[in-house]
């Protein structure tokens, strides 16, 4: 479900057509999304952005996201700068905050949270990362680059193999990516992780439920051989102890230049929600010259994506049009590479 008014909490809401329209709507907005064009029709409106967890992307490609569509953005960083820390509960937080703004975007540290706030707010919640839970709109924003990626190269999602690897039990990027992707039709996903970090088996579930195969793998050899698609996560240590057994696992899954020559088809879309971590290096930047590599296409995206949201929610998909003028400054962007 994708309509005004509604919360955006898990992956698992979205069906084909919503994310054809998503997409549809997204592709409309990219120029404003590039500052190529200016567009004032949400003048007036407030989002919140309150993330008590750190964030780099998601929290500031909401806050571009709703300011080019001519929005304001109340930012809250971190637990320590809110009364939470004086007791008050979050159900009261989001009440209160509802009472200024008119969307909030919320990550938080505990699965459910997201929840929580949508049952008290008296605005639609997006919930931008619950825990190890779900990340539903990086996955919206994987989807649409998947997309984009897969058609330049004559491809479909429908029939595509993808392959997500790293930390599938603490990675919530990828709870929400295979839910997400499992409305499409006749997936192969291959899951490659140390075994203690295994997808949990309720979101292995969702894509076998919906006809999808579902097939784990250990080694790099066997998880990318056929792969449309590679989904690279970064292992969360800040949800786990790592052990030297898990780091043994994980080192040898460490995607570079040499495996991905090695094991992957020529083709190969690399995706990584990002941030990668330098030290662990799950995905080493010896692959950045590839054009295989699209994360900062998949990071570009990530605005389009959060405007379209925005622009379906508050119902103004079809009449931002008319809020649109030319910008009255010269743009000065420098090429991306590649
Ligand atoms: N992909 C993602 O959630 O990144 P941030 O933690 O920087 O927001």
């Amino acid at each position: 479900m994708l309509d005004i008014g509604c919360d955006v909490l898990s992956a698992r809401q979205f069906d084909r057509n919503d994310l054809a329209r998503l997409a549809e709507v997204a592709e409309r907005l990219e120029p404003i999304s590039r500052g190529e064009m200016v567009c004032r029709v949400l003048e007036g409106a407030v989002m919140a952005n309150l993330f008590f967890e750190p964030s780099t992307r998601t929290r500031i490609s909401f806050g571009t996201a709703f300011a080019r569509l001519g929005g304001a953005v109340l930012d809250t960083s971190g637990l320590e700068t809110t009364s939470i820390v004086k007791g008050e509960s979050l159900a009261d937080t989001a009440r209160v905050v509802s009472g200024y703004a008119d969307v909030i975007v919320v990550r938080h540290p505990t699965p459910e949270a997201a929840k929580i706030i949508a049952s008290a707010a008296l605005v639609p919640v997006i919930n931008a990362g619950d825990g190890e839970a779900e990340h539903p709109t990086q996955a919206l924003t994987d989807f649409y680059t998947i997309a984009k990626e897969l058609k330049a190269r004559g491809k479909e999602i429908d029939g595509s193999t993808i392959v997500i690897l790293g930390d599938l039990r603490y990675g919530r990027t990828t709870h929400s990516l295979i839910a997400l992707m499992s409305v499409f039709e006749d997936i192969s996903f291959r899951l490659v992780s140390p075994e203690a970090l295994a997808m949990p088996d309720a979101y292995a579930e969702i894509a076998r439920q919906n006809g999808h195969t579902v097939k784990i793998a250990r080694t790099l050899e066997e998880g990318l051989a056929g792969a449309d698609v590679i989904y690279a996560t970064r292992y969360q240590s800040e949800r786990f102890q790592i052990d030297p057994q898990v780091r043994d696992a994980a080192e040898k899954l460490r995607l570079d230049r040499t495996n991905f020559r090695a094991y992957a088809p020529e083709d190969a879309v690399i995706l990584h929600p990002l941030p990668r971590d330098e030290v662990f290096g799950e995905l080493a930047t010896d692959i950045d010259p590839l054009p295989n590599l699209a994360v900062f296409r998949q990071t570009d995206n990530g605005v389009p994506v959060r405007m379209a949201l925005f622009a379906l929610i508050l119902g103004i998909a079809d009449s931002y049009q008319d809020h649109v003028r030319a910008p009255a400054w010269p743009l000065r962007r420098r090429p991306a590479n590649p």
